[in-house]
């Protein structure tokens, strides 16, 4: 056990007390993080002439040679530390002695935590961000090879109204794109420095905050110290906007699953990303986007987890924020996981268009279009929706689309049809007709393509 604070205590820790105190096993994840946090410090200190240049050369070899040795595996972070703090403090002053002790001069591990995590999840925002630029790229892969691939879009379910491809992908294409917006919001808004907070006080000595802030490529230093050392919201803004990715992986997951079932047979799933069943042989089974619906639940709990301990925590720093890490951690690991996975599962899926094209021919999707043909020969729409509802009934009974159903048959239940219905309802009309912003016609549909490629050029 090597504790940074024994001077006030007579007795020694009790194990159990240690154990359960110690922040080591996951808080280790950031010591590049805090080793560089001190670098940039102790150059602010020999700058303000608070340390010799000497000893900040000796400090900032003894932190490289931390640096270097971890990563390379040759020192090892162990449970005899109680925090990833008191590891690189204590190596250091074994390794260049008194100029060590003066390491922490002018910082307490309140705003030194507080700067570690900012530093970590900084990182991990734009990592998470080049994954959502992954998946943007796999959807529109996607939309370009399939602007006239008819499909049925749904509500409740059940066919609606025939849509495209690119068009669903869109969708998609949407949801992500703002959560890329939300990633480069929440690194604008959180990217300010809380060291020199000190403990909660600030420190008396004559710190250049706005020098340390710099060096560590923050906007600026962070404007009250209370609030430096004990602000975790720009943690549950990026919680949040993790959650809010794995909403939408989890309903697309949602629609690769069903889209690859058997009775849809809309995509085949590439060998690479399903498994199979130890009993029966001829399953391949959707097992990636299960587990990605499935996980989505334990980033929701990191968000609800985190919300609920900060809520009770009076101004500024407890201990109770020591849990902002094990459960966001993982969080984070999974969303990314999640990311990388979906896009790989996306890229190399087979989408069987002839089947998706049939499905849409299929439950009436263009019964609207048959409505709209009457409405557009003066029929209120009201009265043409119910004509159209009888036409279904008996195509219902006869096992045919309106499609099959003969002009006579038409004439029976109102005579204003001709025998241009059926160019009216046929599933290219029904989708070119809607060309509106945003509609699936080729058109719109073409400008949003148009429009990502140029987003993606500027990402
Ligand atoms: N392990 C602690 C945390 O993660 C570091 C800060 C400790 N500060 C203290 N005053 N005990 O929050």
């Amino acid at each position: 056990m090597a504790q940074l604070w024994g001077g006030r205590f007579t007795k020694e820790t009790d194990q159990l007390v240690y154990k359960f105190n110690a922040s080591i096993s996951f808080d280790q994840r950031f010591y590049e993080q805090d080793i560089k946090g001190s670098m940039a410090h102790v150059t602010m200190l020999a700058k303000q002439g608070i340390l010799t240049d000497a000893e900040k050369e000796t400090i900032i070899t003894g932190l490289q040679g931390i640096l270097d040795d971890v990563k390379s595996g040759k020192l090892e972070i162990t449970d005899k530390y109680e925090d990833i703090h008191s590891f690189v403090e204590a190596n250091l002053i074994d390794r260049v002695g008194d100029a060590g002790k003066k390491l922490h001069t002018g910082r307490s591990r309140n705003d030194q935590v507080a700067l570690d995590m900012k530093l970590y999840i900084r990182d991990e925002v734009q990592e998470t961000d080049a994954l959502i630029k992954e998946m943007l790229e796999a959807i529109l892969g996607i939309m370009e090879n399939n602007l006239e691939t008819y499909m049925p879009g749904f509500t409740h379910l059940q066919k609606a109204q025939p849509i495209t491809l690119a068009h669903h992908m869109g969708a998609y294409f949407e949801m992500f794109k703002r959560d890329h917006e939300r990633m480069k919001d929440i690194y604008a808004r959180m990217n300010t420095c809380p060291l020199g907070s000190g403990a909660l006080a600030g420190t008396t000595y004559p710190l250049d905050r706005a020098y340390t802030a710099k060096l560590l490529g923050f906007d600026g230093p962070t404007m009250n110290s209370m609030d430096g050392v004990s602000d975790r919201d720009y943690l549950i803004e990026y919680l949040s906007a993790l959650s809010m990715i794995m909403m939408h992986l989890s309903r697309f997951s949602e629609e690769v699953i069903i889209w690859n079932s058997n009775e849809y047979k809309f995509v085949e799933i590439d060998d690479a990303y399903s498994t199979g069943s130890s009993i029966m042989p001829q399953k391949k089974n959707p097992d990636i986007a299960e587990l990605v619906r499935g996980k989505t639940g334990r980033v929701y709990a990191a968000l609800t987890g985190l919300l609920v301990t900060m809520k009770g925590i009076p101004l500024a720093y407890n201990k109770d924020m020591q849990e902002d890490k094990e459960l966001p951690f993982d969080a984070i690991d999974t969303t990314k996981g999640c990311l990388q996975l979906f896009a790989g599962m996306l890229r190399t899926m087979t989408f069987k268009n002839d089947r998706m094209e049939e499905s849409a021919k299929h439950g009436f999707t263009n019964a609207t279009d048959a409505a709209d043909y009457l409405v557009n020969h003066g029929v209120p729409f009201r009265d043409a929706h119910g004509i159209v509802g009888q036409l279904v009934l008996l195509c219902l009974d006869k096992k045919i689309p309106l499609d099959d159903l003969p002009l006579e048959e038409y004439k029976k239940i109102s005579p204003v049809f001709e025998e241009d219905i059926y160019e009216a309802i046929s599933l290219k009309t029904c989708v070119e007709k809607r060309n509106t912003t945003g509609a699936p016609g080729v058109k719109p549909m073409q400008e949003a393509v148009d429009s990502y490629k140029k987003y993606m050029e500027e990402y």
